[in-house]
């Protein structure tokens, strides 16, 4: 942990955290149909299949899909018998096929070693489809080992609890070691899963219900009255700035002159003002980039366009022209009355609009 978290970090101590945890969850936890009741020893399979059927989605999503995967094929071996298609019909809905092959390839693998799955984390990581999560998670859950599963939600809720000032992508390190730390020796598979009904239930994204949290007293975010705003968002990147020039050549009939975009690539087939290629980096282009000589007269200003993946900002330069000399090339004069319906993008409609303007105006 960050050390510049401790002063921030209110009333409860480490060895607090996970006491006060297991007494909210001894009242409130959730009744899932892959849980074992309270005092039951669960069940690998059911613990491993449920979190498969987790990935990705909530308990409420997931529950009728185990459901039917559970009531199908009630033990690893009976699944692991199971042609292939018959599982991918069953996961239907459930997002990425590749998770129903592994889903296959691992119950394989199980029944291969006599149906048994593996108790620790690492064993349970090198098995198909299990990732750092999955693996902590059945180790907790099924095997009560002391492992600290770290989904979304529980990434949440410790981001919290520290006021983790780093956004979750850039502090996975620190979240699990705060994970790790917290997570106790004894019952560490009923703690888990307590931290997962606290952040589907109370420490939500939006609106925590800190009232009714166990851990209010230790939460550094709640204590700082902003708890919604860990944790704390990317900044969002800037954007780079490409610089162009646009040229509006307009004919006495008052025919404006324009060229069709290449069919692929950015606004591809759509209409455009002649230039140069829009670059990053200062200088901006000029009348050099000009697609023949004529009387080009500068538009004060700039017009801007965000795209995605940069922000266009274009010179724009006027002339009155008699029309466009041989060796240009896929010439399409368009009246300026009808560019609206053209086939002009948006960019090169705010173009028009800004050259039009300062061509009248310069005409007096
Ligand atoms: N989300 C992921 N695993 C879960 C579990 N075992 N119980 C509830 N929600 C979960």
């Amino acid at each position: 942990m960050n050390d510049s978290l401790a002063p921030r970090a209110p009333a409860l101590k480490p060895d607090d955290i996970a006491p006060r945890v297991l007494a909210w969850w001894d009242v409130h936890r959730r009744e899932l149909p892959w849980r074992a009741r309270a005092g039951e020893k669960p069940d690998p399979y059911r613990v491993w299949l449920s979190e498969i059927l987790l990935q990705q989605t909530t308990a409420a999503a997931a529950a009728p899909y185990f459901l039917k995967f559970a009531g199908k094929w009630p033990r690893v071996e009976a699944l692991a018998e199971a042609p292939l298609e018959e599982i991918m019909g069953a996961f239907a809905g459930l997002g990425y096929y590749s998770r129903a092959r592994n889903l296959h390839a691992c119950a394989q693998e199980v029944a291969r070693r006599g149906g048994r799955f593996p108790q620790t984390e690492a064993e349970l990581r090198a098995l198909p489809g299990l990732g750092a999560y999955t693996a902590a998670a059945v180790a907790a859950i099924a095997f009560d080992a002391k492992a600290a599963p770290v989904d979304g939600n529980i990434a949440r809720i410790l981001s919290r609890l520290y006021a983790v000032e780093a956004p979750i992508g850039s502090a996975r390190r620190q979240i699990a070691e705060a994970a790790a730390l917290l997570t106790p020796a004894d019952r560490a598979g009923d703690y888990a899963q307590a931290l997962m009904d606290i952040g589907a239930t109370i420490c939500r994204p939006r609106n925590p219900d800190c009232p009714a949290c166990p851990l209010q007293e230790g939460c550094a975010a709640l204590a700082l009255g902003e708890p919604a705003a860990f944790p704390r968002k990317n900044a969002v990147k800037a954007k780079p700035i490409r610089l162009g020039a646009a040229f509006f050549a307009r004919r006495a009939d008052g025919a404006i002159l324009a060229r069709r975009r290449p069919p692929k690539g950015l606004l591809g087939s759509t209409l455009e003002l002649p230039g140069g290629p829009w670059r990053v980096g200062e200088p901006a282009p000029g009348v050099e980039d000009a697609p023949f000589p004529a009387a080009w007269r500068q538009a004060p200003g700039l017009v801007e366009q965000v795209f995605t993946h940069f922000t266009l900002r274009l010179t724009l330069y006027v002339a009155e022209v008699g029309g466009a000399p041989q060796q240009f090339e896929g010439a399409i004069w368009v009246a300026l009355e009808d560019a609206a319906s053209a086939g002009f993008s948006s960019v090169m409609l705010k173009a028009l609009a800004h050259a039009g303007r300062f061509a009248d105006v310069g005409k007096g």
